[in-house]
């Protein structure tokens, strides 16, 4: 592969979601293979510090990177975790032969530059069972079980986990100076989260059951959004799909397994018109995560607390969030 490929396909990769849009990964290339690393200058010590959610994101960069080479005809096969020496050194992404891409195989990776959290009510509309089928079936060849949250139990220890875990970290200073970090207010910012992906205002009022994480420190709880008329309608409350994502194992390789799982079912699941939002403040703290395994009998662990279902119109617009250029992640070396 020529270096100009190799930044097509890295530029895809790159598209994929992170934790506070730290984008933690760097990449190397030779002609026939790509190598992925976690990048320790990009970490989260107080969210994340045993950099679980962070290597879940270099995960799902790994996965576009696989469907963006298959787009592009090129068959590749990953190895994770390959260096004892490094642990970092997270996947290598190997070219091993050329494919005829399918119509499924451009529609994925057209998919990667459509995809974006939308954090803003869906539409009242359910996601099909049918497809919710074929997203399990998606993450179970990553080893990754995906589970709707249905029973109206699990949905109401959901909510609260959440919510417990949300105001753990609105009363913890070093919680939120690391968030205000990386929220943007710039338009051109290459990383971090947008204040424009955030829909305004305080997240209790949205009309939602399930709470964002509140990203603009301070709304959550003041009146902070338009004033309630007592007289208005009752909100057009969204009924999003709620699904958990987890592993047997809770290691480096189950993080990246889960990543790769995330990364294919967004993918189908916005080829598909859907869209979603992570909701992972109760994964955040073992605290809470611990009791989210409990209260929902769950065998194993759980990676990723997912909000899906279908934007309304134009909210899609506003949501989308810069990356660092190509450049300052790939490198090539001379021999590729
Ligand atoms: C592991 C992981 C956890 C995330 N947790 C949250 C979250 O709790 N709340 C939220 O609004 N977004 C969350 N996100 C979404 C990121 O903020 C988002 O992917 C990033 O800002 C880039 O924006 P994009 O997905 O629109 O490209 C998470 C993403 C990942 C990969």
């Amino acid at each position: 592969m020529e270096q100009q490929q190799w930044a097509t396909v890295v530029e895809a990769a790159t598209r994929a979601p992170s934790i506070h849009n730290t984008q933690p990964w760097r990449f190397t290339a030779t002609a026939d293979q790509l190598d992925v690393f976690l990048d320790r200058a990009r970490a989260l010590p107080v969210l994340d510090p045993t950099q679980r959610q962070q290597v879940i994101s270099c995960g799902i960069a790994v996965e576009f990177a696989v469907v963006a080479l298959a787009a592009a005809g090129v068959l590749s096969e990953v190895e994770l975790l390959t260096d004892d020496a490094d642990p970092d050194h997270l996947a290598t992404v190997r070219v091993i032969g050329a494919i005829v891409p399918t119509d499924e195989d451009a529609a994925l990776a057209a998919a990667i530059g459509h995809r974006h959290t939308v954090r803003d009510p869906f539409e009242p509309r359910i996601v099909p069972a049918g497809l919710l089928d074929r997203l399990q079936a998606e993450a179970a060849a990553f080893g990754t079980w995906f589970k709707p949250v249905t029973r109206s139990e699990e949905e109401v220890a959901t909510v609260f986990l959440i919510d417990r875990a949300e105001e753990m970290e609105q009363g913890d200073p070093a919680y939120l100076a690391e968030l205000q970090r990386w929220v943007r207010t710039d338009p051109g910012a290459v990383d971090g989260v947008p204040v424009g992906a955030v829909p305004a205002g305080d997240p209790h009022g949205r009309p939602s059951n399930w709470s964002i994480r509140d990203f603009v420190v301070g709304t959550r709880g003041h009146d902070a959004g338009a004033p309630v008329d007592p007289d208005a309608p009752p909100p057009d409350v969204e009924r999003p799909t709620v699904v958990l994502m987890g592993t047997d194992g809770d290691d480096r390789y189950a993080w990246l397994q889960a990543g790769r799982a995330l990364g294919r079912v967004l993918l189908v699941a916005t080829a598909d018109g859907v869209a979603a939002s992570p909701l992972t403040q109760a994964l955040d703290w073992p605290a809470t995560r611990t009791r989210m395994r409990s209260r929902l009998s769950l065998v194993g662990h759980p990676q990723m607390l997912l909000r899906m279902g279908y934007p309304r119109e134009g909210t899609a617009a506003g949501s989308v969030s810069g990356r660092r250029p190509v450049g300052e992640v790939l490198t090539v070396s001379p021999a590729g």
